[in-house]
């Protein structure tokens, strides 16, 4: 994940990371990209992840930056079953949602893993960066089916089971019960300017994608779109 996209969904974690230590559950963490940090700021963290190769990268990880993470091989649909209800304060589902076979299920699995009060960070891809993508790349039949496809795949070669625009997020997440809190667009810009241009001015851009992940319209086109829930 690029550095200023990433830096979005770090901004809107900052407030949840309260001083004292936080339980946190990192559903389809992968090799760590979050769980270190989080860990590193002196969190309790648990990563669930199917894939055994992620678990032991991750576990390297965690060595390197002289810190404990707990992994778990599972899928996230089965939180329930790997771990103690009401035993998370904060459950993070970050490009993760797009691969589970049943988003919903996965969402209430994370809800029944949280304290009352606790908070879901999810991040998700979004159709209509795809589709800006797919015509950008002048695939413009495939562009127009990730607007239309319910699942925003934008044909069958398409390696991503699913996308999530804002508003079907925020419809999943409270069909969960989840009370929806801010939301945000992360990486409006990142992907689309060329390597040399974000490159020569990364904090430049950084400044711009903080202000484009609030942003109205911009919000709603990010490649992906990172929502905060409550129970
Ligand atoms: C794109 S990576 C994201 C990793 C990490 N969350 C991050 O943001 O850096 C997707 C991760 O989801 C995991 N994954 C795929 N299907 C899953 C499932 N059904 N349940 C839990 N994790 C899953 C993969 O193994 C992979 O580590």
């Amino acid at each position: 994940m690029r550095d200023a996209l990433a830096g979005v969904v770090w901004d809107a974690l900052r407030p949840v990371l309260a001083d004292r230590r936080l339980d946190i559950v990192d559903a389809g963490g992968g090799t760590g990209g979050f769980a270190v940090p989080l860990a590193r700021l002196g969190h309790a963290v648990t990563v669930v992840d199917p894939t055994p190769d992620s678990l032991a990268a991750l576990e390297r990880r965690a060595a390197e930056a002289g810190v404990t993470v707990t992994g778990i091989q599972g899928d996230a649909g089965d939180l329930g079953e790997l771990l103690p209800p009401g035993s998370a304060d904060l459950v993070l589902c970050h490009s993760v949602l797009e691969y589970v076979e049943d988003p919903a299920a996965a969402l209430a699995a994370a809800a029944g893993l949280l304290r009352p009060g606790g908070a879901l960070s999810v991040l998700a891809a979004n159709p209509v960066a795809t589709a800006v993508h797919r015509a950008l790349a002048g695939n413009f039949g495939e562009a127009r089916r990730a607007l239309a496809d319910t699942a925003g795949r934008w044909g069958e070669k398409d390696p991503t089971p699913h996308r999530f625009t804002p508003e079907a997020l925020t419809i999943l997440l409270a069909k969960a019960a989840f009370t929806v809190g801010e939301v945000h667009g992360a990486g409006v810009f990142a992907d689309l300017v060329p390597d040399r241009l974000a490159e020569a001015d990364p904090d430049g851009l950084a400044k711009l994608e903080r202000a484009a992940a609030v942003h109205p319209v911009l919000r709603d086109i990010a490649t992906r779109v990172h929502v905060l829930a409550y129970r």
